[in-house]
């Protein structure tokens, strides 16, 4: 077994990136794989509500996570693996943000400092670790910048999450052109696969337009997620969707998406 590396993102703030990451990943752990999410992103969402009931282990990973990001040269990185927290969800690992924003500035600053052995540094560093898992999902912040490059760099597939709001489509075509420079050059691997529609119900008009919309484009849509307050408690709350009452509705969107991601591993 490898790893599919899959970076689930968008340019566009609040779009709903790491409440995908979070729920697509368990989804695909509760269709049996085994699942590594990994938080890029200085601010922390993905590691705050994962170790919300035990936020020891997020202390721990302000030190661990430098296993993975830490790139100051006369520093040896260590190796990824000692990094990763088990079973923050059933199947799931997490490599987690640090709490320090420190770390990952640091780690923009070596990706920028160091244009050729740079951003390849996290495909590297997840690499020793790839067999133990079936998928890698990458949360980032909106923001372009170095550590987009090296999740981009990393991964197999990029998915984007949009809203179905003009602003989202903008981002993800500046995005989904980045991604295509990224695949010229550095790694000519990389798919875009498709998109996730974020808060819309499947089956509706509007859902309609813009999968015909999104076809126009040649960007695939994978699945819908609807608007739901049971999906931003449970991310609140720091538990399972599925553990949330009724969470289990909403839970079918993402067991959906995660059955077509699963369906075809591979361009
Ligand atoms: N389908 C949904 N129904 C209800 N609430 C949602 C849904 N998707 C996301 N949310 C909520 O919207 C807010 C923003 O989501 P999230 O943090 O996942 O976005 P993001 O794209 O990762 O943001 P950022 O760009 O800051 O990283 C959160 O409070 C989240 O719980
Ligand atoms: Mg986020």
């Amino acid at each position: 077994m490898s790893a599919t590396v899959i970076y689930i993102g968008n340019e566009k703030g609040g779009v709903g990136k790491t409440t995908t990451v979070l729920n697509v990943g368990e989804a695909l752990a509760r269709a049996g794989a085994k699942v590594l999410l990994v938080d890029m992103d200085n601010a922390g969402h993905l590691s705050h509500t994962l170790t919300k009931s035990r936020p020891e282990l997020r202390t721990n990973a302000a030190v661990t996570t430098d296993h993975i990001i830490e790139m100051r040269p006369e520093v040896p990185r260590k190796p990824a693996a000692e990094a990763i927290i088990e079973a923050v969800r059933p199947g799931v690992d997490l490599i987690a943000a640090p709490t320090n924003d420190a770390y990952l500035t640091s780690a923009e600053k070596y990706i920028t400092d160091d244009p050729i052995d740079g951003p390849f540094v996290l495909r590297e560093a997840l690499q020793p670790i790839r067999d133990r898992y079936d998928y890698i999902l990458l949360d980032c912040s909106p923001t372009r910048n170095a550590l987009e490059m090296a999740a981009l760099v990393a991964s197999d597939q990029l998915i984007v999450v949009n809203e179905p709001i003009e602003f989202s489509v903008l981002a993800m075509q500046k995005m989904t052109a980045f991604a295509q420079k990224i695949k010229k050059r550095q790694n000519a691997g990389l798919w875009v696969r498709g998109t996730i529609l974020n808060r819309l119900s499947a089956g509706t008009q509007l859902a309609k337009k813009w999968t015909a919309k999104f076809d126009e484009a040649g960007i695939p849509v994978l699945g819908m997620v609807r608007t739901a307050e049971v999906i931003k408690k449970a991310v609140e709350d720091g538990v399972s969707l599925a553990d949330v009452k009724d969470g289990w509705r909403n839970t079918i969107d993402y067991d959906d998406i995660a059955s077509a991601i699963t369906q075809r591993k591979k361009s």
